[in-house]
């Protein structure tokens, strides 16, 4: 069952469901991401790479624990592996000095250093297997070598499969205490809602009330449906992306490129961006639509935190989710799951 819940990290409670707003470092060191946190209280997390710290001009300015007062001190940091990078660039990170990275930095939670498997992965083939292996390993190294005790490890999961990805929990649940677990290779499955479905839910049901985050996942539909399967955390650029291609998050509804949307007096939306800007401002500032979109997401989990403590989130998806066939089926689908029917 999920449920609102508070992860003890070592600058502050967390109060979840949460979202992690990925910030792309870029090689400015800067990128183009807004200072959201500033503005969205409820927003004061971040998702950030240790590859790409290590890599760019930021990690001077980020040791002993240079995060918070680059960016938030009061901010709650992950810091991702960068084990998407490692294949998507094809190069080999040594775990360990990821760890340091992660640990220097002052991350609040560090995912462990994986291999993701792609859909083109079979799970037959031997690269799937050396991948998930190799994710295994790497987990229970950066457990077995962390100094500092305050900082969260989730063991970052990968495998296109939910059996074996319930076979890898159970061994890494054997030999370690991890404090969370993430579920990696998502982003190329994003449109697969009954595979991810089937994963999450599977997770889930195994690594019983830790908390699990899933990797690269968070638009305004995806969000609601994760939150029913179990995931407590998730993270995206996509509020970003979007905004460059001028893709605006509709309130209640999906996404929309932003010159389909009437030009009135009115945009169709009262948070702080569109009740101070005009339709022509927001349409021109790709930084304006990013922000609209945050806010977006940070209404989305308002409501569905509003649900979960009323107990009432199968009725509030049915709603929410009416307006999409594609993620409305994915939810019937999901339903049926949670009952046992399929
Ligand atoms: N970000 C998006 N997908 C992934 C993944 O599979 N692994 C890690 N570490 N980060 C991700
Ligand atoms: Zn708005």
């Amino acid at each position: 069952m999920t449920q609102l819940k508070i992860i003890q990290t070592a600058t502050r409670e967390l109060e979840t469901p949460a979202f992690f707003p990925v910030h792309n470092g870029g090689k400015s060191a800067e990128g183009n991401t807004p200072r959201y946190w500033e503005n969205i209280p409820e927003m004061n997390t971040m998702m950030i790479n240790a590859y790409s710290i290590l890599s760019s001009p930021l990690y001077e300015k980020m040791r002993n624990g240079g995060l918070h007062k680059k960016f938030s001190e009061n901010g709650v940091f992950f810091v991702d592996s960068g084990g998407f990078q490692q294949k998507s660039r094809n190069i080999t990170l040594d775990p360990i000095k990821i760890l340091r990275v992660q640990e220097m930095v002052g991350a609040d939670i560090a995912a462990t250093l994986d291999l993701p498997t792609f859909t083109e992965d079979c799970i037959y083939n031997q690269n799937h297997a050396d991948f998930v292996k190799k994710s295994v390993k790497n987990a229970l190294i950066a457990l077995e070598n962390r100094e500092r005790e305050d900082m969260l490890i989730y063991a970052s999961l990968q495998g296109n499969d939910p059996t074996m990805m319930v076979n890898t929990i159970d061994y890494l649940m054997k030999k370690g205490n991890f404090d969370g677990f993430a579920i990696g290779g998502c982003v190329p499955k994003r449109s697969r809602y009954h595979e991810i479905i089937d994963i999450i839910h599977a997770v889930r049901r195994r690594i019983g009330d830790r908390p699990l985050h899933v990797f690269g996942l968070g638009g305004p539909a995806m969000i609601p449906l994760m939150v029913y399967m179990g995931a407590d955390t998730f993270d995206s650029s996509a509020f970003i992306t979007a905004g460059s291609k001028r893709l605006y998050f509709m309130p209640e509804k999906g996404t929309i490129e932003f010159s389909d949307i009437p030009e009135t007096l009115y945009l169709p939306c009262v948070c702080p961006i569109c009740s101070k800007h005009t339709y022509n401002e927001v349409r021109s500032e790709r930084k304006l639509i990013a922000m609209h979109n945050l806010w977006m997401i940070t209404h989305e989990l308002r409501k569905l935190k509003v649900a979960l403590e009323e107990n009432e989130v199968e009725r509030y998806l049915e709603k929410r989710l009416r307006h999409n066939p594609a993620v409305y089926d994915a939810f019937r689908y999901a339903k049926a799951k949670k009952r046992g029917l399929v």
